[in-house]
């Protein structure tokens, strides 16, 4: 199987897995991803066909969305091997996608390849801005979570255990999260993209709070 076939088969099957998805991790946002990813990577000098496979694998496997107790790759493994990939590409791509997620706000989450230093831009543009927005409010529903509640206060989360398990109500996410994306990304590109996006964040908090608490 060339590349362009394993791709074709990669991007028919991930659509299929997420077709339904209710948390804001639907397909569409794998292809946002991946386009997303794509335009990143060609500027800079990196391996296209890695980037789009771990964009496309992304969120196969991951924490938010499986109940497997550590990040085991088990579909996404079964995924390659079933597409023949290249024994060195197979690794590039599991060494990428353990990489991408955002594990708390006082977490570290180096990148050691540029390829996955685009996907994880590409996923995290992907959760700010306007589309950030409405995802996160679709996770929370998803997670049974409140909108607000003025008595929980926000959490920059230093350990992943401890992120990962929080009931915090969604606009938390924003303080603990979404906000401080904008100076965690690696390119250039994303650095730029993500400007916008912050600013029309803060736009909408500073209205939720208005609306809040009936201020004219
Ligand atoms: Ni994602």
């Amino acid at each position: 199987m060339n590349h362009k076939e394993i791709i074709q088969r990669t991007e028919k099957y991930i659509s299929s897995e997420f077709c339904s998805e209710g948390s804001g991790h639907d397909w569409y946002h794998i292809d946002r991803v991946r386009k997303m990813s794509l335009t990143i990577g060609e500027k800079e000098t990196c391996n296209l066909f890695v980037v789009e496979m771990a964009a496309l694998l992304h969120d196969l496997d991951d924490w938010k969305l499986t109940d497997q107790a550590s990040p085991a790759l088990s579909k996404t493994e079964k995924w390659l091997a079933e597409v023949e990939i290249e024994a060195d590409l197979k690794a590039k791509i599991i060494g990428i996608i353990n990489e991408v997620s955002f594990k708390g706000a006082g977490v570290d989450t180096p990148v050691s390849s540029v390829e996955a230093a685009v996907v994880q831009d590409a996923d995290r543009l992907d959760a700010i801005g306007a589309i950030g927005i409405a995802r996160t409010f679709a996770y929370g529903g998803h997670k049974n979570r409140l909108i607000y509640d003025p008595e929980i206060q926000t959490e920059l989360h230093g350990d992943f255990q401890v992120y990962k398990n929080s009931k915090a109500p969604t606009i938390n996410h924003f303080y603990e999260k979404l906000l401080l994306l904008k100076d965690r990304m690696n390119t250039e590109t994303a650095r730029q993209l993500a400007v916008g996006r912050h600013e029309f964040m803060k736009n909408y908090l500073n209205q939720f709070f208005k609306e809040w608490e009936a201020v004219l």
